[in-house]
């Protein structure tokens, strides 16, 4: 696979391990990095079984839209291996158990459909071959997504990187960065960008409750690129921005709708409404694998609700009284009116709207 640039042995500052990374050939594996360890420790989870990248996408072992659809893109490779001496009939009904298995693991972030219908097609569109030769194709469908997640977030950053305020302060909530992708991120490769062009900035990061994304994840990979960031508590936010500190609020996305509706981290709402009122630019960064075009709005974006043990402790101890409830959606859904842009691979685009939205799925890459 092709290495990982912010691995690059030149560039020591940008030293991060690897999201994911298959190794081997077809008897492979695929080693994801253990995000629920960070930051204090670095250590890869080895899956080969469908299961396994079931249960690493539903622990947050892997998060982040982009990268959940890359590891079930070789969730799918691994729970198909098995069958390769099956007929062709039977090996494409397993695809599509396994499918729909892999899909039901989180159902936010639509990613995951998208690249696990990616790797379908691919398995469909082989009429003539052996059943051994389409899952061969799978893999190397798996091994493209990989390789365009990273070109693609490279692309975001290289489109949006203009809008970070040159000696300005930048907010962000969760991570939507390299440990989020295969490498680069989607809001955080703007800020990758803009300092590789030589920009001086300061990135404030959301801590992210209750699982902590900001504070684990985004402070500690911009910190390894060698970019000044600050963790702040999310009620922080609008008191920093009414501070002005903040010229610019950007954050991923985990499914965009026809309309621009935007679903991303729980907190982003309030973010982009306290951005709203203090008059600070609100944008969105995202590849074109998280717009679903098939929902109208917003509305329809199924949202994830996690396990009230999640708030009630997090990763410390138990904080809530025994036996009372706790309410735990893992995101949120910001209207379209809300967003100043939305940085894609392709374009910038802004003001956002249904129409703008569709022309960038009319275009070439
Ligand atoms: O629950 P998570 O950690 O998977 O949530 C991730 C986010 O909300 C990210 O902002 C989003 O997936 C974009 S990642 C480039």
């Amino acid at each position: 696979m092709t290495p990982n640039p912010i691995q690059d042995e030149s560039r020591k500052s940008y030293e991060l391990p690897r999201t994911l990374a298959w190794s081997g050939g077809v008897d492979g594996t695929l080693a994801l990095l253990d995000q629920t360890l960070l930051p204090h420790r670095v250590k890869n989870r080895v899956c080969s079984t469908a299961e396994d990248v079931w249960n690493a996408i539903r622990e947050l072992c892997v998060r982040g839209a982009p990268a959940i659809g890359v590891a079930a893109a070789y969730g799918l490779c691994l729970g198909t291996r098995p069958f390769r001496r099956q007929s062709r009939d039977d090996f494409l009904a397993k695809t599509r158990e396994i499918c729909a298995y892999l899909e039901s693991s989180r159902p936010t972030a639509v990613n995951l459909a998208w690249a696990l219908g990616r790797v379908s097609k691919a398995a469909q569109s082989h009429p003539s071959a052996s059943v051994g030769e389409i899952w061969d194709a799978m893999l190397a469908e798996a091994h493209e997504l990989a390789r365009e997640d990273m070109e693609t977030c490279r692309r975001i950053g290289e489109v949006g990187a203009h809008l970070i305020p040159e000696d300005g302060g930048v907010l962000t909530h969760c991570n939507a960065g390299a440990l989020a992708t295969v490498a680069y991120g989607t809001a955080l490769s703007l800020m990758y960008i803009a300092r590789e062009q030589g920009r001086k900035f300061r990135v404030y990061a959301d801590e992210t409750r209750p699982l902590l994304q900001g504070a684990r994840l985004t402070a500690f990979e911009l910190s390894a690129a060698g970019i000044d960031v600050t963790v702040l508590c999310d009620g922080a936010a609008a008191s920093l921005m009414s501070s002005g500190k903040v010229q610019l609020v950007v954050v991923g996305a985990d499914r965009i709708a026809s309309n621009g509706d935007t679903a991303n981290k729980i907190g982003t709402l309030g973010l982009a409404l306290s951005a709203k009122y203090h008059d600070i630019p609100f944008y969105v960064a995202a590849p074109r694998s998280t717009f679903d075009l098939s929902l109208p709005d917003g509305g329809a974006i199924p949202i994830e609700e996690r396990p009230e043990a999640e708030v009630r402790g997090g990763f410390g101890v138990d904080v809530v009284a025994p036996g009372v409830r706790c309410f735990n959606p893992a995101f949120d859904v910001t209207p379209v009116e809300l967003i100043t842009g939305i940085v894609t691979e392709v374009v910038l685009l802004e003001p956002v709207t249904a129409k703008n939205i569709k022309q960038i799925f009319e275009r070439g890459a």
